[in-house]
């Protein structure tokens, strides 16, 4: 299949749109940004769109897919009951960077939902998303658009590594701007509960509708605690190098990295570094890739996969990771990190 590229950097080509929406409805899959990472999308309410999703990536079925939608009244279309905290939750933060879990309407598919009697909704802060899901009909069910294993896409390139020749269209709307999924959140639940973390910290969730809990697996390296969000259970954002983190006083940190990286060398291997741009210089030999800088926690969310990926062709032996326990984003760049380095995690 021929992957046709639509190049909306510089602001939405309304023909194109029309084109990428018609592709929905037949069925079709097509490549969109948001404002949190590339989403590749399907008819969420055709299930045999859906399913080509899941070929596409190599998703195991039982992961279930995110509804996009761009007018909040949409969501009573699809959830059977929407509680009044969701409801000032879709107020606050619709559109935006959070995905919010309900019971779900006969209409919406099994194979959209992974078989589950809910389902996830998300209405992007994107004008090039919003248009699309409203060409397409208002339903657009999109996972992160990487191959299953592989870090998210943020910028286009990533998409066109994953999904050229399998997907019909691939939008470019240039580098996305928060760089790690959207918050998860379970409202069929009296007690609303965390199931990923993202831009969306819990202060703020707690700020609008009071008491939330967070999904105890989040922080359980064993594999007995089952995450209630299918998806996080998989080793995600794998790279192919191995990979530690190492947390500690930034002194510490610096020197046992840069004694590591001697050791490798005298055994002749390559050694990959994520700093920050703050601590760049304190390396001495090896791959330095800084995330950005502490000061600017967004600089951070958005290069952290597009590191990852580059890392995987630059061909590390093994990768040393500060860690990045920022104020307001720590808790969602981490996650990542942790998942990343299987858990691999030095205190020094
Ligand atoms: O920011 C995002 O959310 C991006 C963009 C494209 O919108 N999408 C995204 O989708 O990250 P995906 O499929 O990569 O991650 C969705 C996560 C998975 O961990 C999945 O298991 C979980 O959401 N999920 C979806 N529906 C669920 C449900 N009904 N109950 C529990 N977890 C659900
Ligand atoms: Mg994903």
């Amino acid at each position: 299949m021929e992957t046709v590229i639509a190049d909306m950097k510089q602001g939405i080509d309304r023909d194109a749109i029309k084109t990428a929406g018609s592709i929905l409805k037949d069925g079709g899959l097509v490549a969109f940004p948001t404002e949190t990472v590339y989403g590749l999308g399907a008819d969420a309410l055709d299930e045999q769109a859906a399913k080509r999703i899941y070929a596409a990536k190599g998703r195991p079925s039982d992961n279930p897919l995110i509804v996009h939608i761009a007018k909040i009244e949409d969501l009573y279309k699809i959830a059977e009951s929407v509680p009044l905290k969701a409801r000032t939750l879709a107020e606050r933060f619709w559109p935006g960077p959070l995905t919010m879990i309900f019971r779900k309407k006969e209409c919406v598919p099994d194979g959209t939902t992974g078989g589950l009697g809910t389902v996830a909704v998300r209405m992007p802060k994107d004008d090039i998303a919003l248009a699309l899901i409203e060409a397409g009909g208002g339903f657009v069910a999109a996972p992160s658009a990487n191959t299953s294993g592989r870090p998210s896409p943020t910028k286009a390139e990533h998409v066109v590594q994953d999904m050229n020749g399998k997907i019909e269209m691939i939008i470019d709307g240039g580098e996305v701007g928060i760089g790690v999924e959207s918050t998860i959140i379970d409202m069929s639940e009296d007690i609303p509960m965390v199931l990923r973390p993202g831009y969306i910290n819990e202060k703020m969730l707690r700020e609008a509708i009071g008491e939330v809990m967070v999904d105890p697996a989040l922080f359980s390296v064993e594999s007995g605690v089952r995450p209630k969000a299918p998806g996080m259970k998989y080793r995600h954002y794998a790279p192919k190098a191995d990979m530690i983190i190492v947390e500690g006083a930034d002194n510490k940190v610096i020197s046992f990295i840069n004694e590591k990286i001697g050791e490798a060398l005298t055994e002749g291997r390559k050694i990959g570094v994520i700093a920050s741009d703050e601590t760049t210089e304190c390396y001495s030999k090896g791959v330095i890739r800084s995330m950005g800088s502490r000061k600017d926690e967004l600089s951070i969310s958005k290069k952290l996969y597009s590191v990852l990926r580059e890392f995987d062709s630059l061909g590390v032996d093994t990768i040393y990771s500060e860690a990045f326990n920022t104020p307001a984003m720590g808790q969602a760049i981490m996650n990542r990190l942790v998942k990343a380095a299987g858990h691999q995690i030095i205190n020094v």
